[in-house]
């Protein structure tokens, strides 16, 4: 039987890759970066189905593109933000994602970006790199306490609730605002986005880029903000103002950012941000753990391989295309 044609936009790791190729006729881009828009266009052609990366853009044109014969589209992320769903759902093409294997694994970074940000870990390991470590000094690199501060958790689907669970271990008060939830939980309290801003010692962003999440971190949202306070994103780019954030670190109106995610992304090494000591930025990594990407990887080709079949997706944002039509 003639297996079914899809286009992988990366090499991902080989426990989901194997499964790929054993069940599909598989186009692997080899490259490092992500392939390029016309190359996307032309591979998909005629394909049944697409395992993209959060990196490329899947919208209306490249669904086009492939044409009829394209099922299922699978992306390897939790976020779905670079697929445009409402498109698929118009086309009856189911989207998977990988959601609750990446869980653990981004908090513990966001946390890590936390405390590294608190306690100047990077600034630390400049000054000694720096050749600038001459003594022990009672006013050295001094930071913030995070036992007994107060985390703002601005979203609390999986990955919020993980932060808090985290922040019990230091004593932290935890405040959260989502306006899907109000489901008081891990000794976290909900509050209006407004009295997150103002009490939080460190504003933890894991909402979705959505349009209404879009820039929601701009110039008003830290001019609201402690002048002590810590800004942590591992969440999308586009969540926060770039350029407002730079102003607000610049001059002093809060204290320091710790960013896994930035818009744009990748951040240009010229970039105003990088000129900045109270910022730390990380390369889209939270949940870059051997076991988590593997354990993404699987679940990318099993949802790939269940639109193939025409069984519905383990893990389908747009449930939507399965309704029944009367
Ligand atoms: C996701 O899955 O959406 C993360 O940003 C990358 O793991």
């Amino acid at each position: 039987m003639k297996r079914p044609r899809v286009f992988v936009t990366r090499l991902i790791p080989g426990e989901g890759l194997a499964a790929v190729r054993a069940h599909c006729q598989a186009d692997i881009w080899p490259g490092e970066l992500p392939p390029p828009r016309q190359e996307i266009l032309q591979r998909v052609a005629g394909v049944d189905g697409i395992l993209s990366l959060l990196t490329d853009s899947i919208d209306g044109a490249v669904m086009d593109a492939a044409g009829p014969r394209l099922k299922v589209i699978s992306n390897y992320a939790v976020g779905f933000d670079n697929v445009h769903i409402a498109q698929a759902t118009a086309r009856g093409i189911p989207v998977g994602n990988t959601p609750g294997v990446l869980t653990d694994t981004t908090a513990d970074f966001a946390f890590a970006l936390l405390m590294a940000a608190a306690r100047r870990v990077a600034d630390g390991d400049r000054f000694t790199r720096a050749g600038r470590w001459k003594t022990w000094g009672p006013m050295l690199l001094l930071g913030q306490d995070i036992t007994g501060a107060t985390l703002g958790l601005i979203g609390f689907g999986r990955i919020g609730q993980g932060m808090a669970r985290r922040a019990q271990g230091f004593d932290m008060k935890v405040l959260y605002h989502d306006p899907d939830r109000q489901d008081d939980r891990f000794g976290a309290r909900a509050v209006d986005l407004d009295s997150l801003l103002r009490r939080s010692d460190f504003v933890s962003l894991h909402v979705p880029l959505t349009t209404e999440t879009h820039h929601l971190v701009n110039a008003n949202a830290l001019s609201r903000m402690k002048p002590t306070a810590i800004l942590i994103n591992t969440a999308r780019g586009g969540v926060v103002d770039s350029e407002a954030l730079y102003h607000a670190l610049k001059t002093d109106q809060i204290a320091g950012a710790a960013l896994d995610v930035t818009e744009p992304e990748p951040i240009p090494a010229d970039h105003p941000l990088l000129e900045l000591d109270n910022v730390i930025i990380a390369p889209h990594m939270a949940s870059a753990s051997v076991a988590t990407r593997g354990k993404m990887a699987r679940m990318a080709a099993a949802n790939l391989i269940a639109g193939l079949e025409g069984e519905r997706l383990p893990h389908c944002v747009n449930p939507q295309v399965y309704a029944e039509t009367p």
